[in-house]
């Protein structure tokens, strides 16, 4: 087959972005399997939280959860939990009614159709089709408060539920670090929803209804501090890295097609693999460049290798510097500070920056300095809280963008000379 017919039919494959489905997706075993036994509980009594560092693979997981979860006779609803949708507790309600909706229409109106006499024949053609409205009028009718409200939506949505097939419903909500109480504005859909979720899971008879949230490391802390009983309540599942075998196959699986006009060699998998430091992400942003340019060197006699450096300044580019440009100069600074210290990546605390401050700053930072500026950054999804009052990185390898400033700053030869 001619170079032009094959590269016509064969495209890049790699896909860096926000929840794109990876070419293969590499590991993640693990919490696949953890995923189906919580699913098989009798009592549901632990939901799932699915959390890690931007890029890390949590939409593109939670994805491969559905088919899972339909497969083992559940239904599934849920939504992208943006900011706007999630600052009121009656818009929250508002959604996880229309989530709803969605799974249980259906249903209710093909047990409309399968009453008993009296109902079906002539009668069912005059049924009118079960709604949203139908569900919003139960949710207004009742008295009380907005989680009186909720629970009983749910509590009939249980009842249907009970006289079909299915095991029960997932709602599963991505980038639910978005759902937050706010304590002056008197709002506290966090707590609304957590404490709707425990009370009917809790009951004897418990509803069978499990909740998959997806989002940044701050999640699982914020959801402790609105209620204590979310310890308990969740089991999270940390998405890490992927191992160096996982990383090569997600780099090499892509590309293991009769029909592919390129093949990396040993080296360049190599040298990707490290590159990316097993950050799925990063892994598709260097394999996408890298496939280009293997491509273009396909008819040159040289074996074509993997421009490190243009692709890190490529991906400094177009990944890290709109989230830098974000900051201030001082939390810049501060930011630096904590990428010479040789902790940087296991984690640092305030103290130990104001310390590394006093050495290099001619305007070092104070306690209270350090601690500000830490809440800010976190707010910011710069960095996120770890226990012992440590701090990390919650972009990963930002450490190493910033040091790569910082030598360009100080005119210092790029770090990776190499081009393997
Ligand atoms: N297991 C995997 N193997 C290979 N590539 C993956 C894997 N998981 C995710 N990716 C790729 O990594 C990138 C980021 O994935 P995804 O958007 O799911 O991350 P995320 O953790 O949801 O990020 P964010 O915190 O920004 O929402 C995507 O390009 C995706 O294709
Ligand atoms: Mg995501």
């Amino acid at each position: 087959m001619s170079l032009e017919k094959q590269v016509d039919l064969f495209a890049n494959p790699f896909r860096p972005g926000v929840g794109h489905t990876p070419p293969y997706l590499a590991g993640r075993t693990k919490e696949q399997d953890e995923f189906r036994k919580l699913l098989n509980q009798k009592a549901i009594t632990e939901n799932v939280i699915l959390t890690g560092l931007r890029g890390i693979g949590k939409t593109v997981l939670l994805r491969e959860f559905e088919p899972i979860a339909r497969h083992a006779g559940w239904l599934w609803t849920g939504e992208d939990l943006s900011e706007t949708a999630s600052l009121t507790e009656d818009r929250v309600a508002q959604r996880i009614v229309t989530d709803l909706s969605l799974v249980l229409s259906p249903l209710v109106n093909k047990q409309q159709m399968e009453m008993p006499f009296g109902f079906t024949g002539k009668h069912a053609k005059t049924l009118q089709p079960f709604e949203f409205r139908d569900l919003w009028n139960i949710y207004e009718k009742t008295p009380g408060l907005v989680q009186d409200k909720l629970k009983a939506v749910l509590r009939f949505a249980g009842e249907v539920v009970s006289k079909g097939p299915h095991k029960g419903i997932v709602f599963a909500y991505d980038e639910a670090q978005n759902l937050s109480d706010h304590a002056k504005k008197d709002e506290y859909p966090l707590s609304l929803v957590l404490d709707v979720f425990q009370s009917l899971q809790r009951q004897p008879d418990g509803l069978p209804f499990m909740l998959v949230l997806t989002g940044l490391p701050t999640l699982f802390p914020k959801l402790n501090e609105a209620r204590t009983f979310s310890e308990r309540m969740f089991h999270v599942m940390f998405l890490g890295r992927l191992s160096v075998e996982e990383s090569y196959q997600a780099i090499t699986k892509p590309i293991e097609d009769d029909k592919c006009p390129i093949k990396f060699t040993e080296e360049a998998v190599a040298a990707i693999a490290r590159q990316s430091a097993g950050y799925p992400y990063f892994i598709q942003f260097i394999c996408k460049e890298s496939f280009d340019v293997f491509l273009a060197k396909i008819n040159d006699k040289q074996r074509p290798s993997v421009p490190v450096a243009e692709i890190l300044r490529k991906l400094d580019a177009d990944f890290f510097s709109a989230r830098w440009d974000n900051a201030t100069e001082r939390q810049r600074d501060f930011m630096q500070i904590a990428a010479l210290l040789p902790n940087a990546d296991d984690g640092f605390s305030g103290n130990e920056i104001v310390q590394q401050s006093a050495e290099v700053l001619e305007k070092p930072f104070s306690n209270s300095w350090a601690n500000q500026m830490l809440a800010q950054l976190s707010d910011l999804g710069f960095v996120y809280k770890k226990r012992h009052g440590k701090y990390i990185f919650a972009v990963p390898l930002l450490s190493e963008f910033i040091l790569r400033q910082h030598r360009q700053g100080l005119n210092l030869p790029p770090p990776f000379g190499d081009s393997t």
